[in-house]
């Protein structure tokens, strides 16, 4: 029968349906470009590599040595071109930072992608995410990169995390801001377990988008509300909504945790908003 539910239901099956026929469209070889040697998984035998493929919902994809492909695509037009190792932002941190002594946090390690470049670089690595899955795909992928950093399920937004385990010199926060519903808690807090700075990369509220506000120890600060995909969703946070701060707010904010220099490297729009890289340090 055509009622709306039906007609929505509908629609949400077909979109599915054509995410999942994209994701199985990918070929496992043939891959011309970001070929990156992958201790574990170049060995590996077109069978036993489909196989890894498959048993874990990979998001994302990097391509061996010969050229094959090791995870996969998200959907299509979500990460289904090989990823890059290092990301540009690692090795602008390395620069800044000079990680060869600094233990590293990476805040919200999805499958890995970053962590591996990072443990390339910094003397230690803890990754950490509020997903199962992604804490389980970060592990593996690190693994078959001969990789070994820290990995372990922590939502930052949770008041009972033991700090002492997210303790490290330097931050890695890319992806991340924008997902939380109190941004201001957690920027205001990184000061007291990230020693020496942050690399934040998140999007942000134009002026004319930030119609709602909230008040932290007295101070208000405005933002746009952004629906969350929900917790099925691997991207995405973990509550309804998300809430973006203006770059203005979120430069106070970070001085006021103790990051007393702030500078922003670049801002760029993107298919989801404008969004703003910075680094941040103590001193
Ligand atoms: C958009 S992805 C970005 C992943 C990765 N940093 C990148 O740049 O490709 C956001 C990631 O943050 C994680 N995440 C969301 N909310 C979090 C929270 N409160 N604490 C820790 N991780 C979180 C998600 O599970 C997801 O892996």
């Amino acid at each position: 029968m055509k009622t709306i539910p039906n007609l929505l239901r509908q629609a949400k099956d077909s979109f599915l349906a054509g995410k999942a026929r994209f994701h199985n469209a990918l070929p496992l070889k043939g891959f011309e470009q970001q070929f990156l040697k992958t201790p574990f998984v170049d060995p590996l035998s077109d069978a036993d590599l489909t196989e890894l493929n498959t048993l874990l919902k990979w998001k994302c994809f990097t391509v061996d040595s010969r050229g094959r492909r090791f995870g996969n695509a998200a959907w299509k037009g979500k990460r289904c071109e090989p990823q890059i190792i290092p990301d540009r932002r690692i090795l602008l941190m390395h620069e800044r930072f000079d990680l060869t002594a600094k233990h590293v946090l990476e805040i919200g390690c999805f499958e890995g992608i970053h962590t591996v470049g990072l443990s390339r670089y910094a003397r230690k690595v803890t990754a950490i995410d509020s997903r199962m899955e992604n804490v389980v795909k970060t592990i593996v992928r690190c693994s078959f990169f001969d990789v070994h950093p820290t990995v372990f399920k922590c939502n930052l937004e949770e008041d009972s995390i033991n700090m002492d385990l997210v303790k490290a010199d330097v931050a890695h926060h890319v992806g991340v801001l924008y997902h939380l519903k109190d941004p201001v808690q957690h920027l205001l807090k990184l000061g007291q377990h990230i020693r020496l700075g942050v690399l934040l990369d998140t999007h942000y509220a134009l002026e004319g988008e930030a119609n709602e506000s909230l008040a932290v120890n007295g101070r208000v600060y405005r933002y746009k509300r952004h629906q969350e995909a929900g917790l099925e969703d691997v991207f995405s946070g973990m509550y309804d909504h998300s809430k973006w701060l203006m770059i203005k707010d979120i430069v106070a904010i970070l001085q006021d945790s103790g990051f007393k220099s702030v500078e922003i490297v670049e801002t760029r729009n993107e298919r989801n908003g404008p969004r703003v890289l910075m680094i941040a340090q103590k001193s």
